[in-house]
């Protein structure tokens, strides 16, 4: 796919899932590594970001089956991120807490921030070493921020001018106690798979409510050495680790919850796009995922949550959403990192928006896969918005009719659906140059999206 081509002008209807979770299959195809015996992973999500993990984990020596594909073993990134656009059913053999082995070469991280980051922390412990690098959009991300807490536990890894390749000689970790200056799941996500290979408790104190995934998994692992005294304990933001108390990690068998980041993409062309009805089924609904929802509510928005059950360890509801007439808000503090994935697609619907909505507290977007400060107002001013960048988030004003126009991705898979469904909303043909990025987190975004009724046509 290399251009997205948008009609707007049909309702959308109808019930959808939404792939695996990006952040839980990622985690997945790691613990699973290091457990001890066979973890059965179903609907994990074969996107690019996550396909970058398999292969790193492969390389590290972890044999992993990938079902529904005969070609699964060999294949290339590429093969792999064409070939599955469906999720994917995977056997990890996990090789325990000390059973990686060194990589014959550098890992290839992609364009995956996740991949390198939590990776960083899993290397920094093992009696080898290794050098983590990937594609220049990775190698442009701030690393610093997991590499000052790695070496503050005794690790021996150096950036390359605070981004990647990142250099690890890996040796004993010892315990610490970690203040995070950033509200950042990858980091404390580092610094806990770090925190398995150290000879003592390490504490981790979060500003804000990052997304609990890793304490999640590891909490449903840990075989610990004696029943009465627990390995992982969570009180509020602080998450505290006592790898010495841990025996094993037992494998996973679980189903991987919808990726409510990807949810985001139809749930908010169906409020924008006149008389929508839409159903998403299985979405992960943990509340450190779920400041979109609480958002588009105060927004007025009418998204209800069916069916709530447990779902691999998280909880999963099948969303219900119409269209809707929204009004502008104002967006900053605790919600923002609740919600840090979906800026791209809220400025969309606050384009649609009565009144102003102002986004701050959100600088952050400005070190994720691209600006998205930056790129989302260049992009969004082309369809026709009213958008003010702020140097720490943007100023929308609305509602504007929006027009089609031929605008870019950057590379930014999530801003290319944003963009897809501004399309939907506007008036005319959209042309979305270089969306083959969408696969990095949303393998099969175009045939959900037609599946509903939208006009959508990939050109390559
Ligand atoms: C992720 C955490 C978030 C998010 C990213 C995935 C994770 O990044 O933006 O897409 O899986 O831990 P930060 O931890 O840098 O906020």
């Amino acid at each position: 796919m290399s251009q997205l081509i948008v009609q707007s002008g049909s309702p959308l209807h109808g019930c959808v899932s939404v792939p695996g979770d990006k952040s839980i299959s990622h985690r997945a195809l790691m613990f699973g590594a290091l457990a001890e015996g066979m973890s059965h992973i179903h609907g994990l999500l074969p996107a690019g970001d996550c396909l970058a993990t398999l292969g790193c984990m492969r390389a590290l020596g972890v044999e992993i089956e990938l079902r529904r594909d005969e070609r699964s073993d060999g294949f290339s990134h590429a093969e792999a991120v064409e070939a599955f656009t469906t999720n994917l059913d995977v056997i990890i053999h996990g090789r325990g807490l000390r059973g990686l082995r060194a990589p014959a070469a550098p890992l290839n991280c992609v364009r995956s921030g996740t991949t390198m980051r939590l990776l960083a922390g899993m290397l920094a412990g093992q009696d080898f070493d290794s050098v983590l690098t990937g594609e220049p959009q990775l190698l442009r991300r701030p690393m610093r921020r997991v590499v000052t807490p790695l070496q503050a536990m005794g690790a021996n890894i150096h950036d390359t001018d605070g981004r990647a390749p990142l250099t690890i000689h890996g040796q004993p970790l010892h315990g610490s106690d970690h203040h995070l200056v950033v509200a950042s799941a990858q980091v404390k996500s580092a610094i806990l798979l770090a925190a398995l290979f150290a000879d003592g408790t390490v504490t981790v104190r979060q500003p804000g409510p990052a997304r609990d995934h890793t304490e999640r998994m590891l909490k449903s692992q840990i075989a610990p050495r004696r029943i009465d005294a627990p390995a992982l304990s969570i009180e509020g933001r602080v998450v505290t680790l006592h790898p010495t108390a841990i025996d094993h990690l037992e494998p996973l068998n679980m189903t991987v919850p919808g990726d409510m980041s990807s949810a985001a993409f139809p749930l908010v062309a169906a409020l924008l796009v006149p008389e929508a009805a839409v159903t998403l089924s299985r979405v992960n609904v943990n509340p450190t995922r779920t400041g979109l929802l609480d958002v588009l509510a105060t927004m007025g928005a009418e998204i209800t949550l069916d069916n709530v059950r447990e779902q691999g360890g998280e909880p999963v509801a099948d969303l219900k959403v119409r269209s809707a007439s929204l009004s502008g808000t104002e967006i900053g503090g605790a919600v923002v990192v609740r919600m840090i994935d979906e800026f791209p697609i809220l400025a969309v619907a606050a384009t649609q928006a009565r009144g102003i909505t102002i986004v701050r507290d959100a600088a952050e977007l400005r070190v994720k896969e691209t600006d998205r400060v930056a790129v989302v107002v260049e992009e969004l001013r082309k369809l026709g918005a009213q958008i003010e960048p702020r140097e720490d988030g943007f100023v929308i004003v609305g509602p504007t009719p929006l027009h089609g126009a031929v605008v870019d991705s950057h590379g930014d898979h999530r801003l290319a659906m944003a963009l897809a469904v501004a399309g939907l909303a506007a008036q005319g043909e959209t042309v979305i140059e270089n969306a083959e990025c969408i696969t990095d987190s949303f393998p099969g975004f175009v045939e959900v999206m037609t599946t509903l009724g939208g006009q959508l046509q990939v050109e390559a």
